[in-house]
């Protein structure tokens, strides 16, 4: 996705222009939103396209090839660009790069590479881009350091909807990713900084905050005294002026019967639920690292449906995992029948440098992987227009995200249990809070009518 955050100014100046690409998660999209804010305070605007930027930026993800792969190719085309333009500078950031042996691999490989800097070297960028204005040598910074967060510049890239960071990194290594090697250990906000940069978007206008973290029911268990998930949702759900409070993700072992209170009580805490499984297989989630087991998640889905009836559920799942049987596989396919969720992402596994399971014997060949990844989907997707066709003439609250992609008078947004809706209407309704009567329902979207305006 590119993913630049302002206005692109017309016709060529004597300003330096920046170009970004984001490939990673809504953490790295956060990240890409502080990396533009630093760019334009030093004095760079945002190009159109990478043709006419003097740097371009690329926001890696490390937690499968996929991404990987995406960032080879782009930086071979970047490199064309850089050949006819010698002065442009090229940065590279992000999860790929906080690794030694890719950041090395990088440096090797893409000798026109300006700056790799890793997640941890956020605050330190603006005199990194200096340094690689002023020097022919490849800049690196991948410090394990944990350089302190509070009070970056951020440049939302949304006027009504913002990312806010509750937990940075993740303790508990399982065993196929990559994220605590790239993210580093637990470290929650503290409530009071949270709390303040909530209580500033309200201010701002904004109506929607998703809570981030790589597993925010963690919150807290590294702050003194007893602060946890359910409190900051609590305290945010107090803020006026927020409608709509999302959080993610949240690991099964430790979700907490306070967690499902709160989002149950809460006035503006959505009712979606975005619970990864990985595996429906007891035997998969134990060498996975998982700690709970198909039974405890099971009851703990049904323990959020009896609280807070229209939850919504939402998951991953893990194909392929290194020794995964067909009899294991299809206790997923199992899983999936009896939990309904209204959608899961599935994924390919992706063996990742230095994780546990990479090394781990029986990898399953691309093919088995492909083969049941379409049997998964198939029996998913049935089961999401099922549990969408539910929704049908009932009248639901989009938050009303702009026009959609393909057609200028339909309009898009989401539920509170982040279903994506498509209705006309005029694109001044963006940013506005409306109710959509349900007509039509697929796999992947509801179709409606305007039925009126809340906000
Ligand atoms: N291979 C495939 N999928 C992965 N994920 C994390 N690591 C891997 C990997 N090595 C998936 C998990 C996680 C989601 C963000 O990405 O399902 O929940
Ligand atoms: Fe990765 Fe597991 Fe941490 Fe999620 S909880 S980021 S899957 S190690």
């Amino acid at each position: 996705m590119n993913s630049n955050c302002s206005k692109p100014l017309d016709g060529k100046d004597k300003n330096k222009y920046y170009y970004l690409v984001n490939l990673g998660c809504q953490m790295n999209e956060h990240d890409s939103e502080i990396i533009c804010a630093i760019l334009e305070n030093i004095g760079y605007l945002t190009a159109k396209s990478a043709e006419e930027a003097d740097l371009i930026m690329v926001n890696t993800c490390a937690v499968r090839k996929k991404p990987e792969d995406k960032v080879a190719s782009l930086l071979g085309k970047y490199k064309i660009l850089k050949d006819e333009k010698p002065g442009l500078i090229i940065a590279v950031g992000g999860c790929m790069t906080q690794q030694e042996d890719t950041a090395a691999y990088l440096r090797k490989r893409f000798h026109h590479v300006n700056l790799i800097f890793g997640t941890h070297a956020l605050p330190r960028l603006p005199e990194l881009i200096l340094k690689a204005e002023s020097s022919n040598k490849t800049i690196v910074d991948i410090e394990e350091d944990y350089a302190d967060r509070e009070g970056l510049p951020v440049l939302h890239s949304s006027s009504f909807k913002a990312w806010l960071p509750v937990i940075y990194g993740c303790n508990n290594y399982c065993s196929y990713c990559i994220v605590p090697f790239v993210r580093g250990r637990e470290r929650s906000r503290s409530y009071n900084s949270i709390i303040s940069e909530a209580k500033l978007l309200a201010e701002k206008g904004y109506l929607e905050i998703t809570l981030l973290g790589q597993n925010v029911n963690s919150y807290g268990n590294d702050l003194p005294g007893s602060c946890h998930f359910a409190d900051l949702l609590n305290g945010i759900d107090r803020i006026s002026g927020i409608k709509r409070i999302r959080f993610m993700t949240s690991h099964p072992k430790d979700l907490s019967l306070e967690l499902i209170q709160a989002v149950k009580e809460g006035d503006n805490v959505c009712e979606h639920f975005h619970l990864p499984v990985q595996s429906g297989s007891n035997n998969i989630l134990k060498i996975m690292n998982r700690r709970y087991t198909r039974e405890h998640y099971l009851e703990l889905i049904n323990q959020i449906r009896e609280m807070i009836p229209g939850v919504s559920i939402t998951s991953d799942i893990i194909v392929g995992f290194p020794g995964e049987s067909e009899t294991d596989f299809r206790d997923t396919l199992d899983l999936l029948k009896t939990a309904r969720f209204d959608n899961a992402f599935s994924f390919l596994y992706s063996p990742r440098s230095n994780t546990r399971a990479a090394a781990f014997a029986d990898q399953l060949s691309h093919a088995e992987k492909e083969e049941r990844l379409e049997r998964l989907n198939e029996v998913q997707h049935s089961i999401s227009i099922e549990v969408n066709q539910s929704l049908k003439n009932k009248v639901l609250e989009v938050l009303v995200e702009g026009p959609s992609k393909n057609n200028d008078s339909m309009q898009t947004g989401r539920t509170r249990t982040n279903k994506l809706v498509h209705f006309p209407g005029p694109s001044a309704l963006t940013g506005r809070l409306v109710m959509v009567k349900i007509t039509e329902a697929k796999t992947w979207h509801l179709t409606g009518e305007l039925e009126g305006e809340i906000s």
